[in-house]
C-alpha cells in the first residue's frame, strides 16, 4: 500500500496543504495572506484569523487536486513550530481533529526541517536530483541564518548560526530604511539587478567560528543613509538600485564566507540552501559560481519550495513516518523549538 501523506503548514502568513504519495508530490496548495500588506509586517492576530478561514478550503483543494479523498490518507504531517503561536494553533488543531476523526497517525514537523529537506520533494516528470548525506544546508529565512550539517533525514548538527538578527530580517529592515516596502527581500532582489554591487561598502562582521551576525551591517547602512541624506535629500531616490545591490552583495559575501569555511572544515561538497532568502537570485547565482569553482555539487530548491509550503512539511513528515515516529494527540504548538 502506498503511503499517502497530507502536509499542513501554517507557521506564519501562508496557509498551505500538500499531498504526497510515496514521496511524490500530488498537490501543493498555498493561500498567501494579503491582509498584512498595509501594516509593513505580519500581524499575528490577523494571520491566525486568516488561517482559520483558509484551512478547510486549502486542505479540500489539495485533496481534490491530488485526486484522493480523506479516507485514502495514511498520515498527517503538520508544522508544530517555530512560528507564530496563533497561526500554528490553527494547523495543529486541524491536524489533531482530522487525525482523530480518520483514526490515522499524525507526525509533527519542525518547520526548519522542512526547509532543510526541500530538495527531496519529488515531482512527477521532474528528474530526481537530491543531495547525498552528509550535506551542508545554508538555512536562511526571516527568523534563521544557520549552517546545518545534515547527516540523515532525521539527524542534524548546527555548525553555525546568527548571534543576533537573521539575514531575512536584514533584507526586510534595509527595505524599510530605504522606504521600499514589505517584505523587503524580493524588492531588494529586484532592484539589486539594476544596480552596481560595488558602488558602496558596508561594515562586515568579524565573528569567530562559523557563526553569523547581521546587526552591524544593518546599522552600517542606517548611519550611511542618514549621513548621505543630510547632504542630499534625494539620495535614496537617486541611488536605490546601487544601495540595494551593494547591501545585498554584502549580505551574500557574509553568508558565503562562512559557508565556504564550513565546507573546507567538514570536507563536504554536497551543498544546499533553504528558507525564504534562498529565493534570492544573487545568492543562488553566487552558490552556483562558488560551487563551480570549488567542485561542489550545489542543489537549489525550486522557487516554489523556498518560501513556506506544505510540500516540504509533507516530505519531512514522511521521512519521520517511515522511521516510526508518531505524535500524540496532546501535542501543543510551540513558537520556538529547541534545535531539531
Ligand atoms: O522562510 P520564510 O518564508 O519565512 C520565515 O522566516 O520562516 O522567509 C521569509 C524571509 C523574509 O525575510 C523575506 O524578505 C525573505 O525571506 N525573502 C527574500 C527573498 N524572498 C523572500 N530575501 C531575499 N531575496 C528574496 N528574493
Amino acid at each position: 500500500m502506498a503511503d499517502i501523506i497530507l502536509g499542513i503548514e501554517s507557521s506564519c502568513d501562508d496557509t498551505s496543504a500538500a499531498v504526497l504519495r510515496d514521496g511524490v508530490l500530488l498537490s501543493n496548495v498555498i493561500a498567501s495572506q494579503q491582509v498584512h500588506k498595509d501594516f509593513g509586517g505580519v500581524v499575528p492576530e490577523l494571520a491566525s484569523r486568516a488561517h482559520e478561514q483558509n484551512i478547510v478550503p486549502v486542505v479540500s483543494e489539495a485533496l481534490r487536486k491530488a485526486g484522493v479523498t480523506a479516507a485514502d490518507l495514511t498520515a498527517i504531517a503538520f508544522t508544530r513550530g517555530p512560528g507564530l503561536l496563533g497561526s500554528l494553533l490553527v494547523g495543529t488543531s486541524f491536524a489533531k481533529a482530522l487525525s482523530l476523526s480518520l483514526d490515522i497517525p499524525m507526525v509533527m514537523v519542525n518547520h526548519l526541517q522542512g526547509h532543510i529537506l526541500a530538495n527531496f520533494v519529488r515531482q512527477p516528470e521532474v528528474p530526481v536530483r537530491e543531495p547525498s548525506f552528509p550535506y551542508l544546508c545554508l538555512l536562511v529565512s526571516g527568523g534563521n541564518s544557520q549552517i546545518v550539517k545534515v547527516n540523515s533525514p532525521l539527524d542534524y548538527e548546527i555548525l553555525g548560526q546568527t548571534i543576533d538578527d537573521a539575514v531575512g530580517e536584514a533584507f526586510d529592515k534595509c527595505s524599510k530604511m530605504l522606504g521600499l516596502g514589505y517584505p523587503g527581500g524580493p524588492i531588494i532582489d529586484r532592484l539589486a539587478k539594476e544596480g552596481n554591487p560595488n558602488r558602496f561598502t558596508f561594515a562586515k562582521p568579524n565573528i569567530p567560528g562559523l557563526d553569523y551576525s547581521f546587526s552591524g551591517v544593518k546599522t552600517s547602512l542606517l548611519y550611511f543613509v542618514r549621513d548621505q541624506l543630510a547632504l542630499d535629500p534625494n539620495f535614496l531616490e537617486n541611488n536605490k538600485e546601487d544601495l540595494c545591490a551593494s547591501f545585498q552583495k554584502t549580505l551574500i559575501d557574509v553568508l558565503m564566507g562562512k559557508l565556504i569555511r564550513a565546507a573546507k572544515e567538514t570536507r563536504i561538497r554536497e551543498i544546499t540552501i533553504g528558507g525564504g532568502v534562498s529565493a534570492n537570485s544573487g545568492l543562488r547565482n553566487r552558490m552556483l559560481e562558488e560551487g563551480a569553482k570549488r567542485h561542489w555539487n550545489v542543489y537549489l530548491p525550486e522557487f516554489k519550495f523556498t518560501t513556506d509550503n506544505a510540500a516540504m512539511i509533507a516530505v519531512a513528515g514522511w521521512f519521520q513516518y517511515k522511521a516510526g515516529v508518531r505524535t500524540p494527540l496532546d501535542v501543543a504548538p510551540v513558537s520556538r523549538m529547541a534545535d531539531f
